[in-house]
């Protein structure tokens, strides 16, 4: 459920009317709803009701604007970094250094150290190399780094290739058959307290099998490392739970995965930490365009070009991701289009054949579920600068980042002297 509604015969966010965003925030412009994301706070916090002792950090990669955060550390949630980027981000949504889990495979020893600086709650460690890195460093400091060491479980989460993780092929986290003796070698060193396991299949999953089979895989794991003397009291479950993009599709609920969690972990003992991203802001965000026109005469149907495009909105270009498409004002009358942007490659097409609401230049429409992966995947191709975002509450918003315009950028480039 979100709170993207038709009041009016007009498309508004919660009590504002979209098109008075796009009048005065112009467009293409990213709009979040608060009232989404918490609700999708809670229904997922409810959901892991019989999980006794746990955090819940938000997957900041999947939307990193400061005001979602701060939504978010509203609902007691902490937060998955995975650069130090993400890490200054959270703690400047005010989200406590305790509530930060660092994961990433390949953090760089400047952000390992900055982790340490600012005392987060624990890492993920991806490999050995890192982790004696960080055990030197937080020696070096006198102190010892709380970690979990991430396991590659070789489970196919049956997802998208370029969003798969868990497979080992993949490059995340130590394969299970060398988990003991990986765990053995870096529990000993002085500067890391490691303290459990983590893992993290993939995103936009369908099926809670993969997961289940995953986290049974991880139990196992975690009885050996126990009977091997080891005392483990921490896991990280990931994220990745899949979010409906079109009608029909019926991924499974946060009830129904918190259920599995609980059945699945219930003799563990353990503090569970989860990193859900998408299912969190997902449907919170549409990003609003408008129709610079409609261009016909082709061998097929119509092309509705918008003036978003795949800098903004990168997932159908890279994933061939389907984002629904609908008018702000429907008319009731439907085409199918093909919708594109207006960046010069064929892959700057968001829909094939799409059947949607009928529209015309000057119309504003929306791509729907684009409140994770949407904004900050956004790149200034074609020189196009940087796509606005606006948070929703109630009948007030705000603009919760500028526009860059291409001038801006533009502006921090030279021509060196030995050029001019
Ligand atoms: N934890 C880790 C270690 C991750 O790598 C990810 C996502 C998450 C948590 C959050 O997963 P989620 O709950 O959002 O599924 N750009 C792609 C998605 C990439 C996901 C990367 N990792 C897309 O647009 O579909």
């Amino acid at each position: 459920m979100d709170h993207f509604q038709i009041k009016d015969g007009v498309l508004h966010a919660e009590d504002v009317p979209l098109p008075l965003i796009a009048d005065e925030v112009g467009t293409p412009v990213y709009v979040y709803s608060r009232a989404t994301l918490e609700r999708h706070a809670r229904v997922f916090t409810e959901g892991l009701r019989d999980v006794p002792s746990k955090l819940i950090a938000f997957a900041v990669k999947s939307n990193p604007n400061l005001a979602v955060l701060k939504v978010l550390q509203g609902q007691d949630f902490g937060a998955d970094v995975v650069s130090g980027g993400e890490l200054m981000r959270a703690l400047a949504a005010g989200m406590t250094p305790d509530k930060i889990v660092f994961s990433g495979v390949g953090k760089t020893r400047k952000e390992l150290a900055l982790g340490l600086e600012k005392q987060i709650g624990q890492f993920n460690i991806e490999s050995r190399e890192e982790g004696s890195e960080l055990a030197e460093l937080a020696a070096a400091r006198g102190e010892q780094a709380n970690a979990c060491l991430r396991i590659n479980p070789d489970v196919d989460a049956k997802t998208h290739e370029k969003i798969s993780t868990g497979k080992a092929e993949n490059k995340f986290g130590i394969p299970l058959v060398h988990a003991r003796e990986a765990f053995a070698e870096l529990a000993a060193l002085d500067g890391l307290n490691l303290r459990g396991v983590a893992v993290h299949i993939g995103s936009q999953l369908q099926d809670l099998e993969p997961l289940e089979t995953a986290f049974a895989k991880l139990g196992a794991l975690v009885a050996d490392l126990r009977a091997a003397g080891h005392n483990i009291t921490h896991v990280d479950l990931g994220g990745g739970l899949g979010v409906p993009y079109k009608t029909g599709e019926n991924p499974p609920s946060p009830a129904e995965y918190g259920a599995m969690v609980a059945r699945a972990t219930k003799d563990w003992g353990v503090h569970l930490t989860f990193e859900p991203g998408r299912v969190i802001a997902g449907n919170a965000g549409i990003l609003l365009t408008r129709v610079v026109r409609v261009k016909r005469g082709g061998n097929g149907p119509p092309f509705v070009i918008v003036d978003a495009a795949m800098n903004d909105l990168a997932r159908p270009a890279l994933y061939g991701a389907w984002h629904d498409f609908d008018a702000v004002a429907p008319t009731g009358e439907r085409m199918t289009a093909n919708i594109v942007g207006p960046i010069c490659e064929t892959g700057d097409t968001f829909a094939r054949d799409r059947e949607c609401d009928a529209v015309q230049s000057g119309d504003l429409a929306v791509f729907r579920t684009a409140g994770a992966y949407g904004a900050t995947m956004a790149s200034s191709y074609n020189s196009r600068g940087f796509v606005a975002e606006v948070l929703v509450d109630g009948d007030k918003y705000a603009v919760v980042a500028d526009r860059i315009a291409a001038a801006a950028i533009m502006d921090a480039e030279r021509v060196p002297e030995w050029l001019a």
